[in-house]
């Protein structure tokens, strides 16, 4: 009989991908995969460190652990961010882990979980590597439309609110020729959309390569109707790269633009290495390509020392912008980061919460807006699955990542499928429609 292992994950997409690229290991090396928590031998936790609610969730499941390891024999493993972020510190104080394992170490993962399963030893791997990209280790994909690949890993930007280049060390990139074969056989697998992925994706570079050649050759594959990628950082935008997004007929219409403040006093603290000129000259270089090109954003409310005027430079960016989504987050002090070693986390928790209700009012209302001057035009949607609640309506995106529903009864669609649908309806997240016919 083999082992059973359970797997939960958190976080990013990359953390997504990485635990299809740890499913791959585990069969390769005779573990079984299973759904049922109760079946398992090994749970693992695939975890992420980049705000302190991520660890609370992460602290929750290990309680549990503890309790069910009183009653049978159980193997914890603690994989990914906060794994690498914790090390050591997180094996002593948390005696139900048996393993701990970076995103770096994941080909020491089985060999780890033989020796707590056989012998009870604990395990430790959380060395980063400057090379590892494990090109050569196809994933576990759940099947679907929707596939990610990780093109390149690691991020040397060091903003100084963030942890990621702590626990994913530093930047790499993929041979392009790998991912190229990765996505042909993606497609010939019946996958419709392909995600790349990185920390810092368009920092991408091989050889001769930059992002965007490789999106480009990727969006070429035939049998993908859409590429998508995630997540940039604003400076790394040459034109080549716009230009792609705004003419490329498979390259999604939308960009993902983290802008995090709108003073240039936070931003410079932050090390964003742009000011907010410099930003919105950019978002006029994207809407001069295609007016029509969604830009949605990722924000932090009350960094270090941040005034209340300045929170309302954000405030007055986002309105200037006209997001067509944003993630709007506190600012969660992490350790190791360089904010946390220079910089007080002064901002009171509830003026930073204020903060964070009033750019989401704000946002809500922006995307109502937007999402309202749809209704009675008709949009391309992919057709994903079942919609969230309720299984008789198909739920799919427009290239510009807006979420459309649609009343199943009657319509002629599949998952995978291109489809045109007019907008009745519209909330701030989601448009409401009817399928019509070819
Ligand atoms: N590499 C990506 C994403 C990093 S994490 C990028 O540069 O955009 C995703 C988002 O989490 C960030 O954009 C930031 O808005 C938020 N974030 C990162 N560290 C944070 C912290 N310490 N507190 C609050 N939010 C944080
Ligand atoms: Fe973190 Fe900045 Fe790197 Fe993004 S670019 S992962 S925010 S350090
Ligand atoms: Fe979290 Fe690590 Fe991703 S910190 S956001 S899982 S890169």
């Amino acid at each position: 009989m083999p082992y059973h292992v359970y797997m939960e994950t958190f976080g990013c997409q990359m953390n997504e991908y990485d635990t299809e690229l740890v499913r791959t290991l585990l069969k390769q090396s005779g573990f079984a995969i299973t759904q049922e928590q109760q079946r398992a031998d090994v749970v693992l936790l695939n975890t992420c460190a980049v705000r302190e609610h991520a660890h609370s969730r992460v602290y929750g499941h290990l309680a549990e652990f503890r309790a069910i390891k009183r009653q049978r024999p159980l193997v914890v493993g603690v994989l990914g961010c906060m794994a690498q972020n914790l090390k050591k510190e997180l094996l002593d104080t948390q005696p139900v882990i048996d393993v701990l394992v970076g995103p770096d170490a994941y080909r020491r993962l089985p060999e780890l979980l033989t020796q707590a399963l056989l012998h009870q030893e604990k395990g430790l791997a959380v060395d980063l590597s400057e090379y590892e990209t494990y090109e050569s280790i196809v994933p576990d994909r759940t099947p679907g439309v929707n596939a990610w690949i990780a093109v390149m890993r690691g991020c040397d930007n060091f903003c100084t609110f963030c942890v990621v280049p702590y626990t994913r060390g530093r930047e790499r990139s993929r041979d392009p020729h790998s991912i190229l074969d990765e996505a042909r056989s993606l497609a010939d697998q019946g996958y419709k959309q392909i995600t790349l992925l990185g920390q810092n994706v368009n920092s991408y570079r091989y050889e001769n390569w930059d992002f965007a050649k490789l999106l480009v050759a990727v969006a070429d594959i035939p049998g993908i109707s859409r590429v998508r990628f995630t997540s940039p950082h604003p400076k790394d935008f040459p034109p080549a790269l716009l230009e792609a997004v705004a003419w490329h007929p498979r390259i999604c219409r939308h960009i993902h633009l983290p802008v995090q403040a709108g003073s240039d006093r936070i931003l410079a603290l932050m090390g964003r290495q742009y000011t907010k000129r410099d930003y919105l000259t950019l978002v006029e270089d994207i809407r001069r390509r295609g007016a029509d090109i969604a830009l949605s954003t990722d924000i932090i409310c009350g960094f270090c020392s941040e005034t209340e005027e300045e929170f309302q430079e954000t405030y007055r960016l986002v309105e200037e912008v006209q997001f067509q989504s944003a993630f709007i987050f506190k600012y969660s002090e992490r350790k190791h980061t360089i904010a946390a070693r220079k910089y007080a986390d002064d901002v009171p928790d509830a003026v930073k919460t204020d903060r964070v209700m009033r750019l989401v009012e704000l946002q809500k209302s922006i995307a109502l807006a937007k999402n309202q001057t749809r209704i009675g035009q008709s949009v391309e949607v992919l057709v994903e699955g079942n919609a969230k609640k309720s299984d008789q309506q198909w739920m799919g995106h427009t290239e510009e990542n807006i979420t459309v529903v649609w009343e199943k009864h009657g319509t002629i669609c599949a998952p995978g499928d291109l489809v045109t649908i007019r907008v009745e309806d519209a909330s701030p997240s989601t448009l409401f429609g009817t399928w019509l016919p070819e």
